[in-house]
């Protein structure tokens, strides 16, 4: 099996995410940590509480970022997720409370708890991440693999030209992540993007899911209109469900070895730059960072597959 953090900002696929990792039956969730993004940070951790109730479970929730480390913060986008992270829709009372620690020392105490066995899934800005690695550096021996749902190689950003919103919104917090010389894949845009869940599909999963399908379905409507009036596809791209498929899943991606910067200021801050590993440059910093493992791309239909089976 798989014992997981759940990172994230919830969020209209966060949410979906969130449905997976307490369903799937070889993910052992042992936490979900917040941060800010998507939404502010109580709004965050209101959320995960209450996937985590509506789908009957009561998983630990720690409280984390609530904003980036370095830059100002970038306004939560309400037309995207909606102003309550779950497109708008009525939302039950929460029973739970959080953690009475945070995220990043949940995160430190979990995987020091259990050595090598830990994996994090980060599918939102990197703070909390960043600030465990600052409590205990010693994590990046400890932990199993850490996959982020972020960035983009060959695909271009979302948020800019170039750059994608998880590491656009805490490039800082991303570069250190990033580089910190842990076993690391990057599930970024050249694999979500190939990934389109129809309205049919949302049926389909909605369907099985009780009170928490009503919020998944109710979500997803405001999320694929942003879709249709950006992109101009019917369909959303399950951004965050692809970080876990490729845990699960890892031969529906293809994936290349080599070493990562992320750009942390000016027009192309937020952008991840990759260097392929055995590609030699003039500039020999790029064969000293850490190798990672990024997505070059996806069986997107498969993928999409994956998460209704799951779901
Ligand atoms: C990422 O940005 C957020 O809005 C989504 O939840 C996802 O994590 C996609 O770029
Ligand atoms: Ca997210």
């Amino acid at each position: 099996s798989y014992p997981i953090i759940f990172d994230t900002d919830p969020g209209v696929d966060d949410a979906q995410a969130i449905a997976i990792a307490l369903r799937h039956p070889e993910i052992e969730l042992l936490g979900l940590t917040t941060t800010y993004g998507n939404v502010d940070i109580d709004v965050a951790t209101r959320n995960a509480l209450l996937l985590s109730e509506l789908a009957g479970r009561r998983i630990p929730v720690a409280q984390g970022a609530a904003g980036p480390l370095v830059k100002p913060r970038h306004p939560a986008p309400a037309h995207i997720h909606g102003a309550n992270g779950l497109g708008n829709i009525a939302l039950p009372e929460v029973q739970g409370q959080a953690e009475p620690i945070s995220a990043a020392q949940f995160i430190v105490e979990t995987v020091r708890a259990r050595p090598n066995e830990v994996t994090l899934v980060a599918v939102g800005p990197l703070g909390n991440l960043a600030a465990a690695l600052q409590l205990d550096p010693g994590i990046v021996e400890a932990v199993k693999r850490v996959v982020i749902m972020g960035g983009s190689i060959k695909e271009g950003g979302n948020v800019s030209p170039v750059a994608e919103a998880n590491i656009f919104n805490d490039p800082h917090a991303a570069s250190r992540v990033l580089t910190a010389g842990w076993p690391l894949t990057l599930v970024g845009l050249d694999a979500t993007h190939r990934c389109v869940l129809s309205p049919a599909d949302m049926d389909a999963i909605a369907a099985g899911q009780g009170e928490l399908g009503a919020v998944l379905k109710g979500s997803y409507a405001f999320y694929r209109e942003f879709y249709q009036q950006a992109l101009g596809i019917d369909g959303c791209c399950p951004h965050d469900s692809c970080a876990l498929a490729w845990l699960l899943r890892p031969e529906l991606f293809t994936t290349a070895r080599g070493h990562l910067s992320v750009v942390t200021e000016g027009d192309a801050a937020g952008q991840t730059l990759f260097a392929p590993e055995g590609r030699a440059f003039i500039d020999e910093r790029w064969s000293r960072t850490p190798l990672v493992e990024a997505c070059l791309g996806a069986d997107g239909p498969a993928v999409v597959q994956w998460i209704v089976d799951t779901l």
